[in-house]
């Protein structure tokens, strides 16, 4: 097998996810700490991300095989013994995510939603307030608050750890997984022999957003019917 072999590994729309999702979670930030005085830009991006969450969800259930949680989430014994092959040179390899990775994919994706989950019912107590702080009692509102506040620095300490993952990958095992997560393609000597990616369509994938769009849309508006 010649080295600069590439194998496809990640359909269009996974890239297209994890790429708006980290431009997305960056504008959170900032559009809390430069945006509107009534938070607007910071709630709408905020459905934005919860909607990216759940159609990730969706695609983990329906989507190309290296997307789906079947592939990735694996029980402890597949995570020790990936963890005890890391400390050879060439570690056990995997098509998509390796199970340790698999691990991070789920934690991210969890507390994302539940942090958009939590801004619903956030307020500053000054003049923002989550559509839905109606529904819940002034206790729940401000565990709500706590939880979002805190919340984003959980997030952003998990995403230190899956950074830094990915620059040991780089540094130490010469695996390249940034590149793969742009251009979709694995080099052929970390991804096991005779496993291919099997892409769903990408209209499958607009179709799915569109649902969680939806269903983001009905849980804010159905209160009001
Ligand atoms: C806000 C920041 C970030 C979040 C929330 C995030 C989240 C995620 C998620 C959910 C996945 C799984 C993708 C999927 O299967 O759909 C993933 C994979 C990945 N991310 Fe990120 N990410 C962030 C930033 C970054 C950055 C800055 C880099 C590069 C320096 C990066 C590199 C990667 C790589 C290489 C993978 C694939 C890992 C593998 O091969 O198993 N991520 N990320
Ligand atoms: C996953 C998506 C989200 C992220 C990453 C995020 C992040 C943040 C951050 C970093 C803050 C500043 C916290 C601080 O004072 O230190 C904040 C505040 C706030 N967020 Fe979000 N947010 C998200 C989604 C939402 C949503 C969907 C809503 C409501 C629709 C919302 C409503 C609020 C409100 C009202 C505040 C002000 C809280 C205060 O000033 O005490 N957020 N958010």
């Amino acid at each position: 097998m010649k080295s600069n072999q590439k194998i496809p590994t990640w359909d269009l729309p996974t890239r297209l996810f994890h790429w708006t999702l980290v431009a997305l979670f960056i504008n959170a930030y900032l559009t809390f700490e430069f945006g509107d005085v009534n938070m607007t830009y910071h709630m709408w991006n905020g459905y934005a991300i919860l909607t990216l969450c759940l159609y990730r969800l969706l695609w983990g259930l329906f989507g190309s095989n290296t997307a789906r949680f079947s592939d990735f989430i694996k029980g402890p014994k597949a995570v020790f013994t990936y963890l005890m092959s890391l400390k050879d040179p060439m570690p056990q390899k995997f098509l998509g995510h390796n199970p340790v990775g698999g691990l991070m994919v789920i934690a991210l994706l969890l507390l994302l939603l539940g942090q958009g989950s939590m801004g619903l019912f956030t307020t500053d107590e000054i003049i923002v307030e989550g559509p839905l702080v109606f529904l819940a009692s002034s206790d729940m509102v401000s565990l709500a608050g706590t939880l979002h506040r805190l919340g984003f620095w959980v997030i952003l300490a998990c995403v230190a750890l899956h950074v830094s993952a990915a620059l040991f990958y780089l540094i130490f095992k010469k695996e390249n997984l940034i590149r793969a997560m742009v251009t979709g393609n694995k080099d052929a000597e970390i991804v096991p022999e005779g496993q291919e990616l099997k892409q769903q369509s990408s209209f499958k994938a607009l179709i799915l957003l569109a649902c969680s769009a939806g269903t983001v849309w009905l849980a804010l508006n159905i209160w009001h019917f």
